[in-house]
């Protein structure tokens, strides 16, 4: 696996209009400029189309926002984490809320990706959700209250329990997942409030990929940790 350092900040580019095309490349050089400047490990997620192009000109780890169980082969329209690997990229979400999968192909993904190399982020609406996940030894999972997705109020703030519930539940069955925390974060305060938690990281969107100004926003996001 690449190294992914913590904490670490992961940017989900999601399909929002702002980053087609070659506009995922330029917020992913922003994230890249930020993170060579300050050392703060910064994760992007581009979306499916642009993960090739972005893997090939930045030097911060590509992950892919999902994968399927699939291997090569016949397949159509499928996502297999052997493409994901071959299009350079260190890692991969799975199972984010808004792209659900069966625990048992969450699983069978996590074990695909991880005997390719990837790293593996798992996504869970819950904490109680996220020990079954656990069990599957992904090298994170990232909590995300789906209410909180795409809004205005933290996770860390309107939520607080479910990030130290997501970190106790996840470390009873491996104390070498890191969990992360989603839904909502927006500034530097949000993502030390994750991390004073228990959390080794944030998974966010909106915050940066519909900013005016996001190298301001991400310059802010890492200004605490
Ligand atoms: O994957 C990140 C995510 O679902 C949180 O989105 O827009 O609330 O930061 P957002």
């Amino acid at each position: 696996m690449s190294d992914i350092g913590f904490p670490s900040v992961i940017v989900n580019f999601k399909v929002y209009s702002e980053v087609e095309g070659r506009k995922a490349l330029t917020l992913a050089k922003i994230c890249e400029k930020v993170a060579e400047e300050s050392g703060a490990n910064i994760v992007v997620c581009p979306p499916m189309l642009e993960l090739s192009a972005v893997a090939a000109s930045c030097s911060i780890p590509v992950f892919s926002q999902n994968v399927d169980p699939r291997k090569p082969g016949s397949g159509t329209g499928f996502t297999t984490p052997s493409s994901v690997a071959a299009a350079g990229c260190a890692g991969t979400l799975v199972n984010h809320s808004e792209h659900k999968q069966s625990v048992s192909d969450v699983g069978t993904c996590v074990s695909m990706s991880k005997d390719l190399g990837l790293c593996v982020c798992v996504c869970s609406d819950t904490a109680e959700g996220a020990k079954d996940l656990a069990a599957f030894h992904p090298h994170m999972i990232a909590v995300e209250p789906p209410e909180l997705i795409g809004g205005d109020v933290s996770v860390t703030t309107a939520n607080p329990k479910i990030v130290s519930d997501t970190v106790d539940t996840v470390h009873s069955v491996d104390k070498d997942v890191a969990v992360l925390c989603g839904a909502g974060v927006k500034n530097g305060r949000d993502v030390r409030t994750a991390l004073d938690l228990g959390a080794s990281g944030v998974l966010l969107a909106s915050g940066v990929v519909k900013a005016k100004d996001p190298e301001s926003v991400i310059r802010d996001l890492i200004s605490l940790i």
